[in-house]
């Protein structure tokens, strides 16, 4: 991965168009062009009106002479049949000209737009891959969806559209204007002087109403809110009843949502008549002069009606120059939430960072870490030898899971609290993915991909047949299970694994690292939702398949880590007891009392079956 370097954001979308740049600039040629091709119709009608009707000489009408000397005409007013047709054929070819020009416009546009935004979400998404674990527990996932898709949109709307609505409407009002004023000056500066108005009152008013936007825009977000916490809480929603609950709490804030709209529609309402009526007297201004005008030959009536062709085909886009202008100051909102993942630090490996094979004792050498401000390892140090098994038992919020995210550097320890080595060398010293390819970790809270149960225990493994992971999910006691569903290992698991139960979903999660058999494996509460008989079944079988693996199993349930050749028990962030379980147990501490305990629950229950 290419280091990043921050920078702005108009840097950032410059960088994106890196490659489509140039088909860009024809996208923006091509509408040039195609504008042009329109100014040069209402010249036809002009010519029509005043040298072919009017019958006054063509001379004063632009392009027109020129076209006329090629094809041997002059301006006389018997020859009207042949101009006739001559401005015929003049409207067809500029009008195919035009529809060529407005293809390519439209295709260049679509290929480099798209193009830009490509690249801007592959950059987003590869950045977000190697942002550290800790950034990605600190974001709520919706807001990353969120940003990758909404703030994704609106740049991509400001490239497709908006940019190039502004250049659009530029070009128009200058060469409107250079055309106009030459033609009548006093018209030309009466239709500007509405037209600025008109420009500030759309600006303004757009301006002024996108802090209602966001408000929609927040209302909206908690109304998906709502539905999205409904139905992924389906179970818990069914399970006590509470669809009339859910129902009257998303009719609430739909409602707020949908009078906000109405709000916002009555405040655009008004924007839109009083557009159109300032729009009307511009129109009823020009006339008013442009009838005085003609009546005293200051201009024509062909130029006249040029006059309001030109006016009104500059109205639409400057009334529109006002809402594009007031929108893109959205863009550079949302390019700023791009930018902040962006800017997020990835994690980096030093250039010296090494591969060499990772085997060899695991040792905890007085190891402190804190998550924030509160101590959750204090001074821990304990060693699980090569090829052993080491069982971690202690409370909930003991430490534990914090002891395995350690060992594969989910977090890393700051200088001065201590080390954590693998046969000797310090993991720091590790290139993360390498280190992370040889620690297997089934976590706590297993995440299958919404695939084929195969794809998921096959997901961590390059090469592998159907025996492979059907011995795998063997060891895992999960082959018989998943030979029952009518796919087999074929059967799609629904998404975060609801067709699967809470033991099938952690069995399979272990499959998966039993079949990439790691020289670390580290089971963190994987086998809390399997009975006793499994567990013992799936711990015999795993001894038999992983001899030179060094095995951590952290657990609540006492009988997970009897057979384990060595047992710490965890307390409040230190280790509070050390040994192999018969000296735990001979101790009569912790591990004795949690096993006394545990092993009477046992019995009672045994009794009452
Ligand atoms: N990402 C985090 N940010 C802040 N605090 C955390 C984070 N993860 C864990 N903690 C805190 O650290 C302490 C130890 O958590 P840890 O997950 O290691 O406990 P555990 O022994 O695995 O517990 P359990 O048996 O319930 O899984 C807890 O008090 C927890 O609240
Ligand atoms: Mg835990």
């Amino acid at each position: 991965m290419p280091a990043y370097d921050k920078k702005s954001p108009l840097a950032l979308l410059w960088e994106m168009s890196y490659g489509g740049r140039a088909v860009y600039l024809i996208a923006v040629i091509s509408m040039l062009i195609s504008m042009l091709c329109s100014f040069l119709l209402p010249q036809v009608i002009r010519f029509v009106v005043d040298s072919v009707i009017g019958g006054m000489p063509a001379d004063d009408v632009p392009v027109v002479p020129t076209l006329l000397s090629w094809l041997g005409v002059n301006g006389d007013a018997a020859k009207a049949r042949r101009e006739l047709a001559l401005a015929g054929a003049f409207v067809i070819g500029v009008a195919a000209f035009n529809g060529v020009c407005g293809y390519i416009y439209h295709k260049a546009l679509a290929m480099s737009s798209e193009g830009i935004i490509e690249r801007l979400r592959d950059r987003l998404y590869s950045h977000i891959q190697s942002l550290p674990y800790e950034w990605h527990i600190g974001i709520q996932t919706g807001d990353i969806i969120q940003r990758c898709t909404s703030d994704v949109e609106v740049v991509r709307n400001f490239v497709f559209n908006q940019l190039i609505e502004i250049a659009r409407a530029i070009a128009l009002v200058v060469f409107a204007y250079s055309l106009l004023f030459p033609m009548n000056f006093t018209m030309s500066f009466a239709s500007l002087a509405f037209l600025s108005v008109i420009f500030l009152y759309s600006f303004v008013f757009l301006s002024k109403t996108a802090e209602r936007f966001l408000v929609v825009d927040e209302a909206e977000g908690q109304l998906l809110a709502i539905a999205q916490e409904n139905f992924t809480g389906v179970r818990v929603v069914r399970a006590f009843g509470r669809e009339r609950h859910e129902v009257d709490r998303f009719g609430t804030q739909n409602e707020l949502y949908a009078d906000l709209w109405v709000k916002l529609g009555n405040l655009l309402s008004a924007y839109w008549g009083l557009g159109d009526f300032i729009t009307g007297l511009q129109m009823i201004t020009i006339c008013a002069i442009g009838a005085y005008q003609a009546a005293w030959g200051g201009i024509t009536v062909g130029e006249f009606m040029v006059f309001l062709t030109y006016n009104s085909m500059i109205v639409w886009p400057v009334r529109g120059l006002g809402r594009v202008l007031s929108e893109a100051s959205k863009t550079g909102v949302s390019l700023g939430r791009l930018m902040e993942i962006l800017d997020a630090e990835p994690e980096r490996d030093p250039d010296d960072a090494i591969e060499t094979p990772i085997d060899g004792d695991i040792e905890f050498d007085r190891v402190s870490f804190s998550y924030g401000n509160a101590k959750v390892l204090d001074g821990v140090s304990f060693t699980a030898r090569r090829g052993t098994t080491l069982g971690i038992l202690g409370a909930t919020g003991s430490g534990k899971t914090t002891v395995a995210h350690l060992i594969c550097r989910l977090y890393d320890l700051k200088d001065g609290e201590g080390e954590i080595r693998i046969g000797g060398v310090d993991v720091k010293r590790y290139r993360r993915t390498w280190l992370r390819k040889n620690v297997g970790i089934v976590l706590q809270e297993p995440f299958l991909y919404s695939r084929t149960i195969g794809e998921n225990v096959a997901a961590l493994s390059s090469s592998h047949t159907l025996e492979d992971i059907r011995e795998a999910s063997a060891i895992s006691q999960v082959d018989d299970a998943v030979m029952q569903f009518a796919g087999g290992y074929e059967t799609t698991v629904g998404e975060r694994g609801v067709t699967l139960s809470g033991g099938q979903k952690q069995r399979v999660a272990i499959a998966r690292t039993i079949l990439k058999s790691p020289p670390i494996m580290i089971f963190d509460d994987s086998l809390s939702a399997v009975d006793t008989e499994t567990d013992a079944k799936i711990r015999a079988a795993l001894s038999r398949r992983v001899k030179d693996t060094t095995t951590i199993i952290i657990a609540h349930r006492i009988t997970s880590i009897s057979g384990a050749d060595s047992v710490i028990v965890m307390d409040n962030g230190r280790i509070a007891e050390m040994g192999t379980p018969d000296e735990l147990m001979a101790r009569g501490g912790i591990y004795r009392r949690i096993r006394n305990m545990q092993q009477s629950v046992e019995d009672e229950l045994g009794e009452a079956d």
